[in-house]
């Protein structure tokens, strides 16, 4: 394996080092900086949270208001991409950061596509009708629907708009999010396996066997939200397929 980024362990087995809206650690979440942190420290994916805007672009920004990573207030679904675009996304994290906007999808396919794999989630897809067929549009445009011309997983923990984008994008893996426990019995599992090619539970869920479950039948399962080096290393103990992380390199082999 590479130096960093897509880990092998002892037992040759692979995980996917996905950076949690960008290298969160090290740059404002969901901004071109953090993306591009996350691509520098070898992450294999970034992982982006999908809304839209009043006049129906859709942008990259996790809170459905504006106000925890900007220097606006107010809905994202109630705010124009013009006026999501004149807010400062970065100084909220430290001054050097002054002048990160809010990006919109196009801008992330574009400038990631062929250079890092990109975990879409739809956030609250509830407050936006027809967002599953957008996305795939944007991505049909792109040809990124094509699983060898991309790396593209969609999640979202609304699992009728996965099922949904299931049925649109039939080539591109979904996931479903959880951090109930109600989603980890046996017959909740099994109905996820019916669409899903991933489960990706909170990392307060996982556990050897249900590792074991996810793999029995034949999901993949990648986990959040790694924040320390101790959550790091319990994940590959545990044997997930992908640990989502604001820092990656706590996901490193040289550590
Ligand atoms: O990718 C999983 C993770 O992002 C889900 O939680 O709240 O950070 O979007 P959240
Ligand atoms: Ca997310």
């Amino acid at each position: 394996a590479a130096a960093s980024g897509n880990v092998t362990t002892g037992d040759l087995r692979k995980i996917d080092n996905v950076a949690h809206r960008g290298a969160t650690g090290y740059a404002p979440e969901n901004t071109i900086a953090a993306f591009d942190k996350g691509v520098e420290m070898k992450s294999d994916y970034i992982e982006i949270d999908l809304q839209r805007s009043k006049d129906g672009e859709l942008v990259i920004i996790h809170d459905t208001t504006v106000d925890r990573t900007t220097d606006g207030t107010g809905f994202v679904k109630d705010l124009t991409l013009d006026q999501l675009r004149q807010l400062d996304a970065g100084s909220w994290k430290g001054e050097e950061f002054t002048g990160e906007q809010i990006p919109t999808f196009d801008e992330i396919l574009d400038r990631y596509r062929g250079k890092v794999g990109i975990l879409i989630e739809l956030k609250a897809p509830e407050l936006y009708p027809g967002i599953e067929e957008q996305v795939a549009n944007e991505l049909k445009e792109r040809n990124l629907h094509i699983p060898q011309n991309n790396k593209i997983i969609i999640q979202s923990f609304n699992f009728e708009s996965v099922k949904k984008i299931d049925q649109l994008l039939p080539q591109v893996p979904v996931g479903v999010l959880t951090s109930s426990r109600a989603h980890i019995t046996p017959e909740a599992l099994q109905e996820f396996s019916a669409y899903a090619e991933w489960f990706n539970p909170n990392y307060g869920l996982v556990s050897k066997d249900l590792v074991r479950q996810i793999h029995e039948l034949d999901m993949k399962i990648g986990s959040w939200t790694v924040r320390s080096q101790e959550a790091a290393d319990f994940l590959i103990d545990m044997g997930v397929d992908a640990i989502i992380t604001d820092y990656p390199d706590y996901v490193d082999p040289r550590k």
